[in-house]
């Protein structure tokens, strides 16, 4: 059975979709990406998942036409769907099962309690720990991923520190219970290069070590391919690809994966070789049941791409192009 498996995964705010059946599975221990341009919904997924977007009570389902959120499919974490879970399992689950590190660190961590607090919390609640017992784990945790002088860093607030290192304390806290799982939803795209290659060498070790399952959402193929075991490549809110990473770095299938990886800037190409954008941009309008959504920035688009929804074809390595066979 897997850890986790998303299935039909929808999410509508309002009338407008953003995510638009969803289908993946992480195994234990396994790295998973999760990769995709801006707004293809990759966050929404992952807060679907967590269970941290409104739930539909009988007020939100009556509000649903002015602007509540709906959320259908199933997310079945060790076969138990998380979407259905009632709030207060969900939360016990929730910092010691599954955790997450937010794309943004300064946002996810509280700016008037001091980071000592911050983490301590999650190691009372979870793991029972009090007093200078939960004080010394938590400077243990913070010099683990890496931040010098720990104890002193507990006594301040997340203003006094720089971006990597509150992305470094968030990491702390989701790892502060060996959390079965990890999402990590983009950690390093606000870091710079050196320290994002510090903080995947930390993600990495984590996983080696406790055997934490990781899912990595990113628009980062480089970070992907460093990482990951199987990758899903999402546009528009579906999954157009999913593959062992080796095998979608070899033999990228859907023309969007394609774009992706032509679109990579490669220091072994002439030096004038202009480099090979995707043109357009995703449309804020999800548009499946008239055909690929891909299909208006396609450069291989026929008349067989807008007549009905693609399906993902496919097991081991799946796409969800009618074209596939014809451009390969
Ligand atoms: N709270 C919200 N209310 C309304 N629409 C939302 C909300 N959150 C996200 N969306 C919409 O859902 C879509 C997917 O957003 P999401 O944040 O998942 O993108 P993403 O893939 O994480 O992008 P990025 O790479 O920029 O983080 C977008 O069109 C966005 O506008
Ligand atoms: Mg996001």
């Amino acid at each position: 059975m897997a850890l986790l498996e998303v299935e039909d995964l929808r999410v509508a705010f309002g009338g407008s979709t953003a995510v638009d059946g969803v289908d993946f599975q992480v195994d234990e221990g396994q790295v998973v990406g999760l990769v995709g341009e801006s707004g293809c919904g990759k966050s929404v997924t992952s807060l679907a998942i967590m269970g941290l977007l409104p739930r539909q009570s009988k007020v939100t389902a009556r509000k649903r036409h002015r602007g509540g959120v709906t959320v259908s499919g199933r997310a079945r974490f060790e076969g138990k769907d998380l979407l259905t879970l009632p709030r207060n399992e969900m939360r016990k689950r929730r910092g010691q099962e599954l955790a997450m590190v937010f794309q943004d660190p300064l946002s996810s961590l509280n700016p008037v309690v001091r980071i000592g607090v911050q983490i301590t919390e999650v190691l009372e609640r979870h793991r029972g720990l009090r007093g200078e017992a939960a004080r010394k784990e938590a400077a243990h945790l913070l010099d683990r991923v890496g931040i010098p002088d720990p104890t002193r860093r507990l006594t301040e607030y997340p203003h006094q520190l720089s971006g990597g290192m509150r992305q470094r304390v968030l990491i702390a806290i989701a790892v502060a219970c060996a959390p079965r799982l990890l999402i990590a939803d983009e950690p390093t795209t606000a870091l710079d290069v050196t320290i994002q290659a510090q903080i995947l060498e930390l993600l990495k070790d984590l996983v080696d070590s406790e055997g934490t399952a990781l899912l990595m959402i990113t628009h980062d193929l480089g970070v992907v391919a460093g990482l990951c075991d199987e990758v899903n490549v999402l546009y528009s809110g579906r999954v157009v690809e999913s593959a062992p990473a080796r095998d979608l770095f070899a033999r990228p299938t859907h023309p969007y994966t394609v774009g992706l990886l032509k679109s990579i800037p490669r220091l072994d190409l002439p030096i004038h070789e202009p480099l090979h954008p995707i043109r357009g941009s995703i449309v804020d309008v999800i548009r499946w049941k008239d055909g690929c959504a891909f299909a208006p920035r396609c450069d291989s688009v026929t008349e067989k791409c807008v007549e009905g929804e693609p399906a993902l074809v496919g097991t081991e390595h799946a796409h969800r192009c009618v074209m596939a066979e014809e451009i390969a």
